[in-house]
């Protein structure tokens, strides 16, 4: 058994409810919370803000190295700093969402972005979401989950969200838009979004968070649930 503190990895496509299912389980744990593709995000947001193209992977990979990113509890909220500034709001952006699936799929962007996230891993625990959690970040994790929904599924929630934020977007829009961005996520070559052979799969279509939560905390042993 590993010295090291427990890590729950939550991986799945985009708009699974990993965040809001990861947050919420590490709030009941009391552990640390990772929201990796928040780091990917960062990255593009300083690259766009540096103005640097999206073919430069060399520009890119010095960019994913300078970039300082500081996740910062304010009251229910999670505010992240990109290089100082907050960047929260754009960070959500699903044009950031677009530009991290893409910078994510250059190789050195990943390297340089894996000792920043096993640094994450501290007592009493961790609750690690993304896409290689669970079979590239922390292989050894002794919790993997890994979340589904349709597509289908996926974007009438985000539209949802979306609505309740006051941008309005076109569902079929969003629809293609989270197959492109599962298509990219799941094709490339270095660390695709799969499922680690040990993560217990959860489809969610048609449960609630609540539900979720309960079930991926089920799968905990009680002393640490
Ligand atoms: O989870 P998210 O939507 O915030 O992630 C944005 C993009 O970042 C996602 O489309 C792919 C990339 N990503 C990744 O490649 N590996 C991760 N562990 C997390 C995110």
């Amino acid at each position: 058994m590993s010295q090291l503190p427990p890590v729950l990895t939550i991986d799945g496509p985009s708009g699974a409810g990993k965040g809001t299912v990861s947050r919420i389980v590490a709030q009941r744990l009391g552990w640390h919370y990772l929201d990796s593709g928040a780091l990917y995000r960062a990255v593009g947001v300083a690259a766009s803000w540096a103005d640097i193209d999206t073919s430069d992977a060399s520009a890119l990979v010095r960019c994913t190295f300078d970039t300082r990113i500081r996740f910062v509890e304010q009251g229910e909220s999670l505010r992240v700093l990109v290089n100082g500034s907050d960047a929260t709001d754009e960070l959500r952006l699903e044009t950031t969402g677009a530009l991290a699936s893409a910078i994510a799929a250059i190789p050195e962007v990943r390297a340089a972005l894996k000792e920043r996230q096993r640094a994450f891993r501290v007592a009493p625990g961790l609750v690690a979401d993304g896409r290689d959690m669970g079979t590239v970040i922390f292989p050894d994790a002794p919790f993997k989950v890994f979340l589904t929904a349709s597509a289908e599924e996926r974007a009438t929630r985000r539209h949802k969200q979306l609505k309740e934020k006051g941008v309005s977007v076109n569902f079929d829009d969003l629809l293609r838009e989270i197959m492109a961005r599962d298509a990219r996520d799941a094709q490339r070559a270095v660390a695709p979004l799969r499922p680690a052979e040990d993560a217990v799969p959860i489809d969610t279509s048609g449960m609630g968070i609540d539900q979720v939560v309960a079930t991926v905390l089920g799968l905990l042993p009680s002393q640490e649930a």
